[in-house]
Parts: C-alpha cells; structure tokens; sequence
C-alpha cells in the first residue's frame, strides 16, 4: 500500500530496473509482461526516466503485451499497438523485434495459430520474468473475464459488457467497442515469475477486496493470483479502501 499511485509506480518500475540492470551485467535478456490502460502510464512514465536520465539500458529487452481488440489495425487510436508504441515503446531502447504484441488484424482462421506461436514465443524467451497486470472492473486480467478458466491460453475471447462499458467513453460511444479481444490466458499470466497487479484509486475497491480477500474463482480471475508463489498487489489508499 502506497500513498500515491505515484509512489506505487516509482515502486514497480525500480524493482524493473534492478532485474534489467543484473541481466545485463550478466550478458542476458530480462522479459516483461506489460499491460495497457491508465493503470500502468505512471509506471511507463517512470522507466522512460530511468531510462532517459539513469542510463537504464531496455537493448536486451523482450516484451509480451497481455491483450489487444479484436479486429483492430495496428493504426486506429484505439489499437493496444498504438497505444504501447506512443506511451512507452518510441521513448526506450527495447529493439522491435524483441515486442510482441496480440495481432488485431489476423483473419478468424489464423488466430488459433497466431495464439498458439505467442505462447511458444514466451516459452523461446525463457517465460515471463515480472508480469505487469491492471484489474478491471469485471475482476479481468488480461481481457480474461469471469468464466475464464484456470488453464486457459492465448485465444479470442468476448468482452464483457462491463468492461465494453469502461471502454466507451474512449471510442466515443458504447456501440463502438470491438466485442472481442485476443488475450494471454490466465495460466499464461501465472506461467511468470514474478507478477505486480496494479490498481488505483476508489473504482478498483470493491472488486481489489474480492479478488484478495475471497476464495479463488473463476467468476474474478485476478483472485487466482492467490495461488502465485510471488504475486504483488500494488494499491494506493482508495483502492485499498475496502481491504480488512
Ligand atoms: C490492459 C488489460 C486490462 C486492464 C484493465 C484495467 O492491457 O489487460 O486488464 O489492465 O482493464 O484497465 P485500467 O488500467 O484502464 O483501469
């Protein structure tokens, strides 16, 4: 528990910076999981610093996005693509061929394909070493809403209506949000090493106290990260508000 969101982002990105920084005194590459939203913009703000200022080196690198729309062109504003290039990746040294990100613009019968060589891309790098979640309102990680099993992979799934809804005042209307996204499943997300689950401020209470503090479910799929040997759960005072 932090007293700011501020505090709590300086927090994970300076854990981030230690692993980078002993890998590559080492000689050897550090993988992220990363997330989109407003949740982890202070994070990303923050490691474009270190970066720009302390000299952390992002050259051995490799990043796997948790989710992206679906359909949606690498282009459109609303694209996690887009989004991940103007918020963090233009601003660091991460090479592109080492950011990998849920394709959008796949035709349906290549998805199973595309989603099975994601996960096969994460288990070449050596798996995810700090994965990077935010928590929506439905108590998704990833685009994994309630339903989504305990063993599930990389796949389309369909958003659900809440998590359409948090999104429309972005597309500017409800009937604008694509009704699918391709997602890392849920064992994919456990797969890493070390996990931060981000959530900030009085929207997030109600569902950061279901996830932490009731039984694990597949109804909220953040609670299984309670089976997670090294699972964090990063709040600020409002988020937190409903913790006992
Ligand atoms: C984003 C993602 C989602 C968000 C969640 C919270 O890549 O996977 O699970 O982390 O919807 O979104 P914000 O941070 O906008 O409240």
């Amino acid at each position: 528990l932090f007293p700011t969101a501020a505090a709590a982002a300086r927090y994970v990105a300076r854990e981030i910076d230690k692993l980078i920084r002993a890998r590559n005194a080492a000689g050897k590459s550090t993988v992220l999981g990363l997330a989109t939203g407003s949740t982890p913009v202070g994070l990303y703000r923050e490691l474009i610093r270190l970066h720009q200022e302390e000299g952390l080196d992002f050259s051995r690198v490799i990043t796997f996005n948790l989710d992206e729309y679906y359909p949606m062109p690498k282009e459109d504003p609303h694209s996690y693509f887009r989004w991940m290039h103007e918020t963090f990746f233009h601003h660091v040294n991460i090479p592109w061929e080492n950011i990998h990100i849920p394709d959008g613009t796949l035709a349906k019968e290549e998805i199973d394909a595309f989603c099975a060589e994601y996960e096969r891309k994460i288990k070449a790098a050596g798996g995810i070493d700090i994965q990077i979640l935010g928590i929506g309102r439905t108590g998704h990680i990833g685009f994994n809403e309630p339903g989504s099993p305990r063993n599930s992979r990389t796949r389309l799934v369909t958003l659900d209506s809440i998590t359409r809804r948090d999104a429309a005042p972005g597309f500017f209307g409800e009937e604008n949000v694509p009704h699918h996204a391709i997602t890392m499943g849920v064992a994919t997300i456990l797969e890493a090493r070390r996990i931060f689950l981000m959530a900030f401020g009085e929207h997030k209470a109600s569902i950061v106290y279901k996830a932490v503090e009731q039984p694990p479910t597949e109804a909220i799929s953040a609670s299984f990260l309670q089976e997670h040997p090294d699972a964090t759960v990063v709040l600020d005072p409002a988020a937190a508000a409903e913790l006992t």
